[in-house]
């Protein structure tokens, strides 16, 4: 193994000085001699090894800003994944975008520093669970978040995430001529999304860990605490939580509000570390943070991005059977809402 000198010396505090200027918002200078040997670390490596980091939302910002090569929500993470020339992709994510990058992509080397990084999402539903819901609605296709493993996927008919759930429902139920579907495991994303369209949604009870906690008394504390503060929240909050917000959308839909819309005062109700990485972005917006961290996605860490480059770990995996079943289903979901290729 590699192994780097990862003390701050003024050359590294020299090369690194404009990625601390991207963050100095929110990474205190006295924490920027602890990170900074790792950035350095890491960017070298991955310019040597070909790889590329594709960072989800809610990493910390020394990790979104300073060593990811693409930042993103699920669905543009998953179509990098799809498109990307590295040889090696770092997945600073949780197991199941490892796994989908790992669908797409099944000749690249895909890693993830630790494979640990778990959603309870994922771990709410077995494939067996999948077969049993479809022997109890027989002919209803199957729509899967993402946030599922790859086994999970292989039993599904098309992926969803959160940014293009009701398109992919009413896209499906339209090219299956049902009137309704079976959509798992997230329980109230999927009553979100029956909200939005005339199709019926069978549900599972799968929650986010990290977005179950919210409920509406929180959203009218945070509203009569900071008068006039826009409220944003994720779909996998509560159908409670959306009622009392004023924009819902996919981690990436709530970056596009407030780079668009500019609000005084914002409050995004999801992961806490997207508050501090939009932040940075946005020194004019005033940010209230509610602090929920996701224990799966804070096990990604700078050190744990370099040893995973140094050694070339922890290497993911899917079963070339499942990976292809899978496969279809998460490219099926990349098609919707594409416009159709003109003839020629
Ligand atoms: P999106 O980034 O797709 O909105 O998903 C949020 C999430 O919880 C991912 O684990
Ligand atoms: Fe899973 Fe929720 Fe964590 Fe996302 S935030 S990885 S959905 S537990």
């Amino acid at each position: 193994m590699q192994t780097a000198d990862l003390s701050y010396t003024p050359r590294i505090a020299r090369a690194t000085a404009p990625l601390y200027g991207k963050v100095a918002k929110v990474v205190p200078e006295i924490e920027w001699p602890v990170h900074a040997p790792y950035v350095e670390a890491i960017n070298r490596l991955k310019r040597e090894k070909g790889a590329v980091i594709l960072a989800h939302n809610y990493m910390t910002p020394e990790i979104y800003h300073c060593v990811a090569d693409f930042v993103g929500d699920s669905l543009a993470l998953a179509r990098e994944a799809a498109k990307t020339d590295a040889r090696v992709i770092v997945q600073a994510g949780v197991h199941f975008m490892a796994e989908t990058s790992k669908i797409l992509s099944p000749h690249k080397t895909v890693l993830i520093p630790d494979p640990q990084a778990g959603c309870s999402l994922a771990a709410s539903i077995t494939a067996g669970d999948v077969r049993r819901l479809k022997a109890e609605h027989p002919g209803l296709p199957v729509v899967t978040y993402v946030n599922t493993s790859a086994a999970v996927k292989a039993e599904s008919d098309v992926c969803c995430t959160s940014s293009n759930a009701k398109a992919v429902v009413e896209d499906i139920a339209r090219e299956w001529r049902v009137d309704s579907v079976i959509m798992i495991p997230d329980e109230y994303l999927a009553q979100n999304v029956a909200r939005q369209t005339a199709v019926k949604i069978v549900t599972w009870k799968g929650h986010c860990e990290v977005h179950e906690r919210f409920g509406a008394a929180d959203i009218r504390a945070y509203r009569d605490a900071n008068p006039g503060v826009v409220v944003l929240a994720h779909p996998e909050c509560p159908p409670a939580v959306i009622d009392e917000a004023d924009f819902a959308g996919s981690t990436a839909a709530m970056i596009s509000y407030v780079g668009d819309k500019r609000p005084k005062k914002v409050v995004m109700v999801t992961e806490c570390s997207m508050s501090d990485n939009v932040a940075a972005d946005y020194p004019d917006v005033e940010f209230v943070r509610p602090c929920n961290l996701c224990p799966h996605m804070k096990r990604i860490t700078l050190p744990k991005i370099l040893k995973s480059l140094q050694t070339m770990t922890v290497e993911v995996n899917v079963d070339p059977e499942i990976a292809a079943q899978a496969k279809a289903a998460v490219e099926r979901m990349l098609t919707v809402g594409k416009p159709a290729k003109a003839a020629a």
